[in-house]
């Protein structure tokens, strides 16, 4: 059926020489009834910490500034971060989390100590805590995912955080909370021991993996005393499988996720055909990890599922230096974006969840300004194409388009990739073009669904150094268009599009 439908609709651009503006042929194959997982919204997480501009003066001004904001949290990137529906945010670090001790950052604010914060060698106020961030992560309609501080913090702190968080009972930390105005528990179920243990620039890192797996046992040991319902993120490590195994061995009944980082450190200066192909080792690095974690959990009779949270990732370029930590992201890093979403929803199975580092000015999907301005960032325009779509079967979809070499990875890259949930309905389409000048005709085939109409959103700009910069934040939009759906979808060069087919 395939071959016949192709060759009909395609055989007379084939046959026809190709000249400098016809558009590079591909095809999507699409089995609907293929159901590869379920599509987890917690791929589609993000990341915020201390740090920088991103709580303070980014999330929170306060209540007595000049800037506009609710109760202190900052309106206009509020109403941008809701604008992504992030089902969950992971708070507060990174670095930060591995020497912050909790219970500093709640009670009266005037009261609250400023401290040295010994991660990123800046002075911490404390004026947003606990209860700031649960305010703030509800109000944007997000799960909270807190780390504790399994750096220089004990496993008894990390249990009172629980406990403060999530009791309904009579004893000490449940009262401070309601006594501060909370009568109902904030009802955290996700909990990361730790943050990157196994780097020499943490607060408190651990020397090997047996080390981390043992301080994991002895902080979920007395963390699940207070609440033995909440789900735990493990210290991972993306490029030391021994680290993992050992985690597994040691402690893999203690954790439901390993947790996961990977920033691609790049440049101005790289090609941008390589930073595009990163995303395919991504998605290799991912499931060779998780392969790993489970092969461990089979020689070590581990019992207890252990799935992957891909915990922070972006892309880092070198301007990003302490202590802002900024960049301005283009639209080469949406594509990279697009093409890291759309493994992720291949991944869902094992990677369920997913956080962007970071949400506002470091690494940022959004750049607020203290005068008011604010930038929402192509690759925060990505984010919106995919949030929109949370719930939904990941259908198998494979794409042929033609490919190029990238030197960096030295491997064979195609130029378009695609990506596909069934939900409501409606088939999602989530297909990257990653030319740089061509644009593609795709013929997309499918398999148990016969749609009639698409629905195309895309981000693509006029040229992949394209930003949206606080002096020029309109200049890449999500562009839009309906039609009939006759079999063809084109994508523009360097694009990210998500087709609604119904
Ligand atoms: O996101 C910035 C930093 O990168 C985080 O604090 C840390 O976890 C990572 O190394």
């Amino acid at each position: 059926m395939f071959l016949a439908r192709g060759a009909g609709a395609v055989s007379s651009s084939y046959l026809t020489a190709k000249t400098a503006h016809d558009p590079m042929e591909a095809r999507v194959f699409v089995d609907s009834l293929s159901k590869l997982s379920s599509l987890s919204s917690g791929i589609y997480g993000q990341f915020i910490e201390h740090l920088g501009k991103c709580i303070y003066d980014g999330i929170w001004v306060g209540p007595n500034s000049k800037t506009a904001n609710v109760k202190g949290f900052r309106l206009d990137v509020l109403e941008a971060v809701k604008g992504i529906k992030p089902p969950l945010v992971r708070w507060p670090g990174g670095n930060f989390a591995s020497s912050y001790h909790w219970e500093e950052g709640i009670g009266p604010r005037e009261r609250r100590p400023r401290v040295f914060g010994p991660a990123w060698g800046a002075e911490e106020p404390n004026e947003f805590g606990t209860c700031e961030y649960i305010e703030w992560v509800r109000m944007v309609g997000a799960e909270p995912f807190i780390v504790v501080n399994a750096g220089n913090g004990s496993p008894e702190e990390a249990a009172r955080w629980v406990e403060f968080c999530n009791s309904r009972g009579n004893t000490r930390y449940a009262r401070l909370r309601r006594e501060l105005g909370y009568p109902e528990p904030f009802s955290v179920k996700l909990w990361g021991v730790g943050n990157e243990l196994y780097g020499r620039w943490q607060v408190g890192f651990c020397v090997d993996g047996e080390e981390c797996a043992r301080r994991t046992v002895e902080f979920v040991n007395q963390m699940k005393r207070a609440d033995p319902s909440i789900k735990i993120v493990a210290v991972g490590c993306d490029y030391d499988p021994g680290w993992n195994v050992d985690m597994v061995r040691v402690a893999g009944e203690y954790f439901d996720y390993l947790s996961i980082h990977r920033y691609v450190f790049t440049s101005h200066q790289k090609r941008y055909e390589d930073l595009v192909a990163w995303p395919i080792a991504i998605e290799e690095d991912l499931v060779a990890i998780y392969r790993t974690v489970q092969m461990a959990r089979a020689r070590y009779h581990v019992k207890r599922e252990i799935k992957l949270a891909f915990d922070e990732w972006n892309v880092w370029y070198p301007e990003a230096q302490p202590p802002l930590l900024t960049q301005v992201t283009r639209v080469k890093d949406a594509v990279f974006t697009g093409l890291v979403l759309n493994a992720l929803q291949r991944l869902s199975g094992i990677v369920p969840i997913a956080c962007f580092a970071q949400t506002v000015n470091v690494l940022p999907l959004i750049l607020a300004e203290d005068d008011g301005r604010i930038a929402l960032t192509p690759q925060y325009l990505v984010f919106k194409l995919y949030a929109e779509v949370q719930k939904g079967d990941i259908v198998r979809a494979t794409a042929f388009s033609p490919s190029y070499h990238s030197g960096e990875l030295d491997r064979v890259i195609p130029y378009v990739d695609a990506s596909a949930v069934l939900a409501g309905g409606s088939l999602h389409l989530y297909l990257v073009n990653r030319h740089p000048d061509e644009s593609a005709r795709v013929e997309v085939f499918i398999r148990g669904f016969t749609p009639s109409t698409a629905r195309h959103e895309w981000v693509a700009g006029s040229s992949v150094e394209d930003a949206n910069t606080l002096d020029d934040p309109n200049r890449v939009k999500i562009e839009r268009a309906e039609y009939p759906f006759k079999g063809i979808v084109e994508l523009p060069p360097h694009s990210v599009n998500a087709v609604t087919l119904s």
